[in-house]
């Protein structure tokens, strides 16, 4: 057994991604198992960029099988718009699997999602537009319609038929705007089907059977742990649970077939979205790393908020999920800074605190604690070990083991494939 979890250590867009489709170069299966096409995950595999949204980052891969599990909230839109922009770069969609039990998007969960963020007006959340916390209200509260629905011709129409009516009294005496065409709704879900059809299956027992089998099993987090819907900054956080806990509800599995949990951390911190980020940095050295990482979002093209290296998020991370390793990313991004800073607690009112504050009045208060490191000239793009690293680079790495308590494995210093410094194994062979 060699079951793997990837998640983000902080607000997501850690790299996960890259290294999903690194570990996945070896993997037998590769599965999402909570989420949507919130998620934006950037590959680069030498000249060629491939944003993936709801599809897993396991598809490069032509030999693992992709799993979409029951935890994630389906857009049949969206999935058949990345199937095709994926088969038109030249990638065999083949090897995916769609799990029976996930939730179905339907343009009324998107029209109430960007109605609802109308409605907060300054209380806004931020989201991604994309009808996820819509779909997930439906499902908790029973009235969702599930990948098994779509498949059968029998009750999918007066399904969706009772749920359009519905929603459209929400759309049109709630937020007074136009309701929806359940025809033209109905008859594109029914084209949708048709060609969804091949890919539905029970996936619990794809997962289940590679993990008894002694395959490799990638589980392939989307988001971040502070996104969470418990533990993250809520209310500004997904309605999901992006945690390594979220894979055994949202893939089917038992929390104890998870072997390693790698949390993918950044070097530096970033979030869209709203809510306090204790790190941020509002100057110039936000917008130096910002230019420096590309920092703008995948799924809107939003500018990233950046700031310093947390470490209160990174080990209230490693103790939610359980995590044994970090996965450092984007480490060339910090070359050419002077000093740099770690955040290691936070001054509240005269005291430092450790752990990370569920209130967000308190965080909102917080301020950082640094530690202060030296920084490095070099260009590190090209190393390709950690002795090849500059040793003001090699502290930084060594002070975030210390400081976290677990190893570092793997450090990326760019986008590619190729710049992954690996320096333990992550699967056990
Ligand atoms: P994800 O959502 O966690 O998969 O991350 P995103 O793909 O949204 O954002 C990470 C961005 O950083 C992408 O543009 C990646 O191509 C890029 N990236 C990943 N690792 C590195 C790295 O080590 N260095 C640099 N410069 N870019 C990286
Ligand atoms: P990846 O997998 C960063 C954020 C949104 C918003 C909040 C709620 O690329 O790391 P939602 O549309 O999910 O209801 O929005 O969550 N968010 C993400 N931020 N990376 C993501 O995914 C995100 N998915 C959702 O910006 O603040
Ligand atoms: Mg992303």
């Amino acid at each position: 057994m060699s079951t793997v979890v990837i998640v983000g250590s902080q607000w997501g867009d850690e790299g996960k991604g890259k290294v999903i489709d690194y570990l996945a170069s070896e993997a037998d299966v590769v599965v999402r198992g909570q989420g949507g096409n919130n998620a934006g995950h950037t590959v680069v595999v030498g000249d060629k960029k491939y944003a993936l949204h709801l599809i897993p980052s396991g598809i490069l891969n032509k030999d693992a099988v992709n799993v979409i599990g029951n935890g994630v909230v389906f857009d049949p839109e969206g999935f058949l718009k990345e199937i095709d922009g994926l088969e038109a770069q030249g990638v065999d969609t083949s090897t995916i699997r769609i799990s029976e039990r996930a939730h179905v998007v339907f343009p009324y969960h998107k029209t109430i999602d960007r109605l609802a963020e109308e409605a907060r007006g300054k209380a806004k959340i931020g989201t991604t537009v994309k009808g996820i916390g819509p779909t997930y209200m439906d499902k908790v509260e029973r009235s969702g319609i599930r990948i098994c629905d779509l498949m059968n011709e029998e009750v999918f129409e007066d399904k969706a038929r009772a749920q359009i009516e519905a929603k459209n009294l929400i759309i049109t005496k709630i937020y007074e705007s136009d309701p929806l065409d359940a025809d033209e709704i109905i008859s594109a879900y029914k084209g949708y089907a048709k060609r969804i059809k091949p890919f539905v299956t029970d996936t619990t027992v794809v997962v289940y059977d590679a993990v008894k089998a002694d395959k490799k099993v990638l589980l392939e987090g989307a988001q971040g742990t502070l996104l969470d819907i418990d533990f993250g900054t809520y209310p500004y956080v997904t309605s999901s649970h992006p945690i390594s806990g979220g894979f055994a509800i949202g893939s089917g599995i038992g929390p104890n077939m998870i072997e390693e949990v790698v949390g993918i951390t950044k070097a530096y911190t970033t979030r869209v979205g709203k809510g306090p980020f204790v790190t941020e940095l509002e100057n110039e050295t936000g917008d130096q790393i910002r230019v420096a990482g590309n920092e703008f979002g995948t799924t809107t093209g939003r500018p990233r908020r950046c700031g310093w290296l947390d470490l209160v998020i990174v080990k209230f991370a490693a103790r939610i999920n359980g995590m044994t390793c970090i996965s450092l990313m984007l480490l060339d991004v910090l070359s050419g800074f002077e000093k740099l800073q770690i955040c290691t607690g936070y001054e509240y009112k005269g005291e430092v605190i450790e752990h990370f504050p569920a209130d967000l009045n308190v965080l909102a208060k917080c301020k950082p604690v640094y530690t202060e490191l030296e920084g490095w000239k070099e260009d590190i793009t090209n190393c390709e070990s950690f002795d090849d690293l500059p040793k003001e680079a090699q502290v930084y790495i060594e002070t975030i083991e210390k400081l976290v308590g677990i190893p570092v494995k793997i450090v990326s210093v760019g986008p590619k494939r190729s710049q992954t410094i690996i320096r333990e194994r992550i699967y056990r062979d």
